[in-house]
């Protein structure tokens, strides 16, 4: 760091003005050499005879501070972490005792430690622009706000609306945070810098307020006024964490145990109580998972896919082939995130589906506030469709979503390439055939990718690049930045069969089938997978995928590798219209898309009997879902679908929820140890087939206690 991070200038009133601006980077943080100079500015401050009332702002456009420099927290086990947590205190114990009163002007993001600073301060002020949002993110990397977070925000919001911020991870705006009482006034964003100005100075006679409170309405108050209520409030907040998260996650168990220890309480204590439960959290293997896939992600950020040179083209505009499921999605995807999308459909009523499909989802983000009336006309305004190729001839790159059929794909492709210019990209989004069967009859196939999103597509992060054999640096750098901006986590994988995660998903669906057939409990075996942590069960995912789709794709993996994917045989459900979700009936019975229950015509049909004590034990069961995608997965590794183990397990998690506390999929096989999953995976095949005999590289790593990432990632990263 060079320079220094807060100026100070005073006015001839006795306003002071701090302004936090971090030299050098695009976000105001708090490292160890920013709270040093903090300190300095905190002691100079209280000395300052001729301060009579303070304004901190941001000299960034967008944030106001964006919390501590994660950073940091790599080189920080259990024991430096209380060290570390009553550093921060200390300092912002100094800010709320500075002897006049101090307001902070939230123009932009404050999230965690930005959040515990203001809260430390006397007034808040915050602007109302989508920007501008205030939040703890703390438990999602595993830890929970602990420089006075889990004290302050209760005495001042109250317990419920602090909880629903502290255990969430939350982010909220200006006219939430100001009705829950988190800040003063909500500002509009264009007089926002004025009235910060002028309100400070309005304090610049008054006297420090102590203990303010936003007042709590009635009901509130009848619950959380008195021990018996608050002991309701505790123990529901418990039990929606633990339905919600499994119990897997310890660090919104332990801030509500904090924010229990110190409310009511003096300020010093709740910290006391802070620093106390930190060391229950920091360093130990959940937090450093989530830790782990947070710089994983920030890592893509900055990636380009492309060789030294090679830069991605821009893209204006995107053009979608298909309105259907997928194509719908995308498109909303892209107009949401501002860019022009045109949808191209044979079927009129599909390009309505589509335009309703987009709708509706805005509709849901309306609903939650999180998106204005304004925003969304903006929004719908940028999608067009037409049922001829009109406009495409301007879109930059244009995803294909058609059915998945080749013959369809090719010609659909040939007749893009007839009215584009010669720079212009095709990505299919085709979950199972090979792009360059798909670019084969291409004038010019360098231009055409794959780009495979998943469903829901504005719900999950995960977009597959598929590298063709043909397909050019440039274009493959185009669709992997559009997919970044898109706001999507994209994966370079190779053009192979299933491409990466579901030819990993595919052994695991299977098994899952074939675990009915011998008699388990369709419910039993979601429910053990559930309990691993994945967002739904394998037996669930058949009929939310379409019985039909999964069918066509086990056929083509099966093609390829059909010494470990052999069909696990529900093709009779197929035939007899037991689609899934969509159909209203597959393994399980559906009323108006809600799931009922299993569904004894599924047993009847797959010639199984579901018996009321488990045939297998729990723990096989579950080696026989998980550790053949730890094979397959390393099969992939060996082939070189994948360029790394960390980009896998990223793909596993953004692709299909792989819980994101065992670090993925690879890290999770790591943590087992190699040397249990290949002896695991040899009696599995004993047993159950050789379908599960470990891969080479299991085996090797098994025998020279390998592991796939190596020993030191785990701790520095
Ligand atoms: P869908 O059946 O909902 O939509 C396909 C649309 O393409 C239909 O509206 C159809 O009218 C239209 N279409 C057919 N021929 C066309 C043509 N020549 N020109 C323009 N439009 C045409 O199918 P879905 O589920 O959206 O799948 C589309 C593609 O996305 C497939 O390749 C599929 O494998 C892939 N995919 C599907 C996923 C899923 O979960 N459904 C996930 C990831 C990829």
């Amino acid at each position: 760091m060079t320079g220094s991070a807060f100026a100070l200038e005073i006015r001839e009133d006795g306003l002071g003005i701090l302004t936090f601006d971090l030299p050098g980077e695009k976000v105001n943080k708090f490292s160890r050499e920013v709270f040093a100079e903090l300190s300095e500015m905190l002691v100079r401050l209280s000395r300052e005879p001729r301060l009579r009332s303070l304004l901190v702002r941001s000299g960034k456009p967008d944030v106001f501070i964006a919390g501590a420099d994660v950073k940091e927290f790599t080189q920080v086990g259990a024991e430096e972490a209380r060290t570390m947590v009553e550093r921060g205190q200390a300092l912002f114990e100094q800010l709320a005792n500075l002897p006049f009163p101090t307001t902070a002007a939230i123009g932009g993001v404050c999230l965690g430690g930005g959040t515990e600073f203001v809260l430390a301060c006397d007034y808040r002020l915050m602007a109302q622009t989508p920007k501008a949002r205030i939040g703890f993110p703390e438990v999602r990397l595993g830890i929970f706000p602990a420089w006075g977070g889990c004290t302050r925000l209760p005495k001042l919001v109250g317990l419920q609306a602090a909880l629903d911020l502290i255990l969430t991870g939350k982010q909220i705006d200006a006219r939430r945070a100001k009705k829950i009482g988190l800040v003063d006034e909500a500002v509009p964003s264009p007089i926002f810098e004025d009235f910060a100005h002028r309100f400070a100075a309005s304090k610049l006679a008054g006297t420090k307020p102590r203990g303010r409170r936003h007042p709590m309405d009635l009901a509130t108050l009848a619950l959380e006024g008195n021990p018996v209520g608050r002991h309701v409030v505790f123990t529901k907040a418990r039990e929606k964490v633990i339905e919600e998260t499994g119990g897997h996650y310890p660090a919104p168990l332990e801030a509500l145990e904090v924010v229990e220890e110190a409310y009511g309480r003096p300020v010093a204590a709740g910290l006391e109580a802070e620093a106390n439960h930190i060391a229950n959290v920091f360093g130990g293997p959940v937090q450093r998972n989530l830790l782990w896939i947070f710089f994983q992600t920030e890592e893509v950020k900055k990636e380009t896919a492309a060789g030294a040179g090679v830069r991605p083209r821009p893209v204006g505009r995107v053009g979608v082939l298909g309105a259907g499921l997928m194509g719908g999605g995308i498109a909303q995807l892209a107009a949401d995130k501002g860019m022009p999308a045109r949808m191209k459909d044979i079927d009129p009523k599909a390009l309505a589906g589509g335009f309703a499909a987009a709708s509706r989802i805005w509709k849901e983000a309306l609903a939650k506030r999180r998106l204005t009336r304004h925003e969304m006309e903006g929004k719908m305004a940028l999608l067009s469709g037409t049922l001829d190729f009109s406009g495409f001839a301007k879109c930059d790159v244009t995803i294909e979503a058609v059915v998945e059929k080749l013959g369809v794909k090719r010609s659909v492709l040939k007749e893009w390439e007839a009215v584009v210019p010669r720079d212009a990209i095709f990505a299919s989004n085709t979950s199972t055939l090979p792009i360059r069967e798909i670019a084969a009859g291409a004038v010019e196939a360098g231009r055409v990718v794959g780009m495979h999103f998943f469903n829901p597509v504005h719900r999950m992060p995960l977009v597959e690049i598929i590298r063709g054999e043909r397909t050019s640096e440039e274009t493959v750098a185009t669709v992997f930045d559009l997919a970044k901006k898109l706001g999507k986590t994209p994966v370079v994988v190779k053009d192979s069969p299933g491409f990466l995660v579901n030819r990993i998903l595919a052994p695991y669906l299977s098994e899952a089938v074939r675990l009915v057939k011998e008699g388990c409990r369709i419910e039993e075996v979601d429910r053990i997978m559930t309990e691993f942590g994945m967002p739904v069960g394998p037996v669930g995912l058949l009929d939310d995928v379409g019985l039909d789709v999964a069918v066509k794709a086990g056929e083509t993996l099966e093609a390829a590798f059909p010494e470990r994917m052999k069909a696990a045989g529900y093709e009779g459900m197929v035939a007899s219209g037991r689609l899934g979700r969509k159909a209203g009936k597959g393994f399980y019975d559906y009323e108006a898309g809600k799931r009922l229950g299993p569904s004894r015509e599924a047993y009847r049909a797959l010639g199984a009997r579901a018996s009321d004590s488990a045939p297998l034990k729990r723990d096989l069961i579950e080696a026989r879902l998980v550790l053949p995608m730890v094979n397959e997965a390393a099969f992939c590794l060996e082939e070189g679908v994948v360029a790394s183990p960390a980009k896998l397990d990223l793909a596993m998690i953004f692709g299909t929820g792989f819980p994101p506390f065992r670090g993925g999929l690879l890290r999770h096989a790591d943590a087992v140890g190699l040397d249990h999953v290949a002896a695991w995976l040899r009696q599995l095949a004993d047993r159950f087939g050789s379908r599960f005999l470990p891969s080479m590289t299991i085996s090797q790593l098994a025998e020279s206690g390998g592991r796939f990432y190596p020993e030191r990632a785990e701790v520095t990263f």
